[in-house]
């Protein structure tokens, strides 16, 4: 089958690539020259594991390719992907879709022969409507369907996500567009990936209910941590506790500094807004935004308590600044509110990322970008771990001591232990985790 993939985003790229290892011919299209020319003298625009083996194989094979005109690929393709940007709306949080709109306009006058055009894109209830619409009104002769194919890859793992999914949504109506969707998942369900076709608009609530449920057990055990923390009980024995409960699962039960990235925060923010326009407000979710949103500035001044309560004219060493492991992204990674908290305070800042720098220089001023993390540690008043890469999971704690201007490691992420962090002389501050079981109230001031 051939593919155009509109956007060549984390999504565009990887379900194309991975399509085309699949055995389809796909053409990722963008806007963005600069993206188009570097995919095509082989650089990678994002970091994402195994990437530039899949797409450098596929390329040499000939059957991925790079276009920034979208007019041709859509032209000589049976499925066109829209899989540009929703981010949220300025001003009232609902999804912005008007890169989404904007493809389909230019996706309408090019179709060719009969097309199903697939929303991959995170999309609020209705826009496969919409998006039908638009085709039908640029192009009233053309032969298509619309359908929803939300995509639940995750930034880190996503070849794998894409290529052993837990599901396959599809939301058709069409039985046509319908047999394309199976044909192009075919190499998928050879290998049992459950899937599910439903009609579209279920299908574009299932990514938002999905990614709402989620921010919600995030938030719900870094509540939990909270809670530990007054009553001197440790948050990771009660998610192992309750996530052995087949009904809750242990996944997702990591407590932390507050969940980002490109997703959750954007996406709980539509649903928001769509319950509320349909007069059915999810005040669960309304709640999980509020909670999250005060956290991470929250974790800024869990470092500040950690120093003593007054960071002014002291440096903070930060390891990582992404908003998880194994990605560049730095869209809403809790890194930026925690930055500006230690800075109004009067903080100075270094910071290490092994992947994000890059990305971080953009959103982030007045920080010094370190080399690693012991050159990160140089000098600091204490050091915070902000996101759990495995580089930081096995540091030489001497070294690191030997660094810093006073032992104090405040872990947002609980990937030390603390009696083996305490025993090379450091304070250490973790999350929902005391010392020895007492209470905050009544254990070390650092706490
Ligand atoms: N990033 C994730 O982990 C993830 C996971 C699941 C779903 N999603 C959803 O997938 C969608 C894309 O996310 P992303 O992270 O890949 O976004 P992204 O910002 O990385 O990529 C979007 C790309 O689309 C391009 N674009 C915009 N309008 C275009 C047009 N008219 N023609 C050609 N190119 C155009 C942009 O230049 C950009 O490169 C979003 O709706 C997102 O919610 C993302």
């Amino acid at each position: 089958m051939r593919i155009a993939m509109i956007g060549s985003g984390y999504v565009g790229l990887v379900s194309g690539a991975c399509f085309a290892d699949f055995g389809h011919l796909v053409t990722c299209v963008d806007k963005d020259a600069a993206k188009i020319a570097a995919l095509r003298g082989g650089e990678m625009p994002i970091y994402e594991p195994g990437l530039p083996e899949l797409v450098a194989s596929n390329v040499r094979q000939g059957r991925l390719t790079f276009s920034t005109e979208l007019a041709g690929p859509v032209r000589e393709a049976d499925a066109v992907f829209i899989a540009v940007g929703t981010p949220s709306r300025r001003g009232d949080g609902h999804a912005d879709l008007s890169y989404v709109h904007q493809a389909a306009r230019e996706i309408g006058a090019a179709l060719e022969g009969f097309t199903v055009v697939v929303t991959k894109s995170t999309v609020p209830v209705g826009t496969g409507d919409e998006v039908e619409r638009i085709l039908a009104e640029t192009r009233p002769d053309a032969d298509f369907a619309v359908v929803s194919n939300p995509e639940f890859l995750r930034e880190g793992a996503a070849i794998a996500d894409f290529k052993r999914p837990d599901r396959i949504v599809i939301g058709s109506e069409d039985e046509r567009a319908s047999q394309v969707m199976a044909e192009l998942y075919r190499p998928l369900y050879l290998n049992q990936a459950p899937m599910l076709t439903t009609d579209r608009r279920t299908a574009e609530l299932i990514k938002y209910a999905g990614n709402a449920f989620l921010a919600m057990k995030v938030t719900f055990i870094n509540e939990i941590a909270d809670l530990c923390e007054q009553v001197g009980a440790d948050v990771q024995q009660v998610a192992r506790g309750i996530g052995l409960d087949n009904r809750i699962g242990g996944k997702f039960l990591h407590a932390g500094p507050g969940y980002g990235g490109s997703c959750f925060p954007k996406d709980t923010l539509a649903l928001i807004k769509t319950a509320q326009d349909h007069g059915t407000p999810v005040r669960i979710v309304e709640t999980v935004v509020a909670v999250n949103d005060q956290r991470k500035r929250a974790m800024g001044r869990k470092i500040i308590a950690a120093c003593g309560g007054n960071v002014r004219g002291k440096t903070i060493a930060l390891l990582g600044l992404t908003f998880k492991p194994n990605t560049d992204d730095m869209r809403e990674a809790p890194s930026i509110a925690i930055v500006q908290a230690l800075q109004d305070a009067g903080a100075r800042v270094r910071a290490y990322d092994p992947e994000g720098m890059t990305q971080a220089k953009g959103v982030l001023d007045n920080v010094v970008y370190c080399a690693d993390a012991y050159d990160c540690a140089t000098g600091a008043d204490a050091l915070a771990i902000v996101t759990e890469w495995d580089a930081f999971r096995a540091l030489d704690l001497e070294e690191i001591k030997r660094r810093l201007k006073a032992p104090i490691i405040v872990d947002l992420r609980n990937i030390y232990r603390r009696d083996e962090v305490e025993r090379h002389g450091f304070v250490y501050v973790g999350i929902g985790r005391t010392a020895g079981g007492v209470p905050a109230r009544f254990g070390a001031a650092a706490e």
